[in-house]
């Protein structure tokens, strides 16, 4: 069978083999912080430099780390794809975007960033989004609106995910959706394996091992992303 439209979601999972660690450890703890410490609107609010501190380690990390053998092969589908192929990434590390900058991609792709980037800071005033590469400071003046501060560009639990409507769009078209490297446990996320099987597409998992929604998919391909992906790919180039 061939495949016109693909959607494909990455997790921290994805990531992990580059050295970004992933999030849910055993001990509940998410490198290191509560979740609600560090990556929720009340938690800025309460203590901003524990926030900004914590998205600026994790923004300096990003010049100790590079795109994998999976990243790589998802830029080697995205440049000989020849129907629509959306990326949604749950990651707010750039290593995708790193690897399709080394293989620039064919015109029907495109990648988004569905809980933000860290490589960008936000004004809490006017909603304006820039690059940012450096440290924030704990009340950084925004350049854009004399009220504002600029936040890391990061969706926090109880912000609404980027982009949905395109994502929700691409969802209704495609036939093959394929999940890499994910542990299924947060929303919306986690549920757009559902709305690709009410779209009749066929669902493929890429995971270490199987994750909390592994009954959803058809197929399920487990161990590590920089073996499982690249050979996913070259099955589906060669179809
Ligand atoms: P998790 O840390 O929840 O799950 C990572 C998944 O990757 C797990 O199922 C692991 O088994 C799998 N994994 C680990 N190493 C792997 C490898 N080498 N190859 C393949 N799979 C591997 O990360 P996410 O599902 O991405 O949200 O977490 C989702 C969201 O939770 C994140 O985007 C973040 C967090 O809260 C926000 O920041 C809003």
């Amino acid at each position: 069978m061939t495949y016109n439209s693909l959607v494909i979601l990455t997790g921290a999972g994805i990531s992990a083999e580059s050295g970004v660690p992933t999030f849910r450890a055993d001990d509940g703890l998410w490198m290191g912080h509560r979740i609600e410490d560090v990556a929720t609107p009340e938690a800025y609010a309460r203590d901003p430099a524990l926030v900004q501190d914590f998205y600026n380690k994790r923004r300096r990390q990003l010049g100790e780390v590079q795109p994998n053998a999976a990243h790589r092969a998802l830029a080697e589908l995205a440049a000989r794809w020849k129907g629509d192929f959306l990326l949604v990434t749950q990651n707010v590390d750039d290593l995708h975007d790193r690897a399709h900058a080394e293989t620039p991609p064919a015109t029907g792709f495109s990648l988004i960033h569905m809980h933000g980037e860290l490589l960008k800071a936000r004004c809490t005033a006017s909603g304006r989004v820039c690059d940012w590469v450096e440290d924030l400071d704990v009340r950084h003046d925004s350049p854009f609106h004399p009220d504002g501060w600029l936040r890391p560009h990061i969706v926090w639990f109880g912000e609404m995910p980027l982009a949905m409507h395109v994502i929700d769009a691409a969802l209704e078209r495609c036939d093959l959706f394929v999940s890499i490297g994910t542990s299924g446990a947060v929303y919306p996320a986690a549920g757009l394996v559902q709305q690709a099987r009410r779209a009749g597409a066929r669902t493929v998992e890429i995971n270490l091992e199987p994750s909390q929604g592994a009954r959803q998919f058809d197929e399920g391909l487990y161990g590590p992303a920089t073996e499982r992906v690249p050979e996913f790919v070259e099955r589906l180039l060669q179809r």
